[in-house]
């Protein structure tokens, strides 16, 4: 992975603590990006959305027409992928080179190919890598994905597994789109994606020492009142 521009990057705040990094991570449709998002920004933290980084190298393989039956050509192409991402919560943004994805790799197409980046284990290690560095980069963060509290930052002050019911999940991810998607498309880029990326990492159970937080029944705002509560009560 080329890292080109990182003059992008926010400067490193740091907790009332110091140094401090939560690890949020999540099935699709958790809410774990905007809760994340809203915690940081209420905390004045770094945010990191790791998915976002999965999501841009899988642009980068369809820009360059990688085969993805080949897998090694995949992790060559992730591995190339010119990535820059911001990590300041109000200012999320996602580039390729010179080209601002923020919006591209919330598409459809996207979400239909990011497994054949995300199941892929050179493809990962690069894109794990970059996370580890990202995070020690930052004074105070909240990373989030998949594999954040038990591969990327296990040793993350406080890890946390946000889930909710698929029903919760279909609902809210529906809605991020705008409500205009067919339920057989929400069930492919939720439920079916789901199944798929879990044979590369496990954010359907909770690790040891990783709290679970169950969103199906909180409001938005009852959510992230709850995993700042968490954060706020690390000593
Ligand atoms: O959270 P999301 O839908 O934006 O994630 C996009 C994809 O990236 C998803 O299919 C799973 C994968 N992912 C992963 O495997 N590990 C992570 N830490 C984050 C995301």
């Amino acid at each position: 992975m080329t890292t080109p521009d990182q003059s992008t990057a926010a400067p490193a705040p740091a907790s009332a603590h110091g140094r401090l990094v939560v690890a949020v991570d999540g099935p699709s449709g958790s809410g774990k990006s905007s809760v994340c998002r809203a915690a940081a920004r209420r905390l004045s933290a770094e945010y990191l959305d790791t998915g976002a980084m999965y999501r841009a190298a899988t642009w980068y393989c369809l820009d360059t027409g990688v085969d993805f039956s080949d897998e090694s050509a995949v992790a060559v192409a992730v591995e190339e992928t010119p990535l820059s991402i911001s990590t300041d919560p109000d200012h999320q943004k996602v580039w390729v080179g010179e080209a601002d994805v923020t919006e591209a790799i919330r598409e459809s197409r996207i979400s239909e190919a990011v497994s054949e980046v995300a199941t892929n284990r050179q493809a990962r290690s690069v894109l794990i890598a970059e996370q580890r560095r990202l995070i020690d980069a930052a004074g105070f963060v909240i990373a989030e994905g998949r594999d954040i509290t038990t591969v990327v930052a296990p040793d993350a002050q406080v890890r946390v597994l946000l889930t909710a019911s698929a029903e919760a999940r279909l609902a809210r991810r529906g809605a991020e789109l705008g409500g205009g998607q067919s339920a057989q498309s929400l069930q492919r880029q939720v439920i079916e994606r789901d199944a798929r990326d879990s044979a590369a990492a496990n954010f359907t159970e909770a690790a040891d020492g990783v709290a679970v937080l169950d969103s199906s029944h909180l409001s938005f705002e009852e959510t992230v009142n709850s995993l700042v509560a968490r954060i706020e009560s690390v000593d």
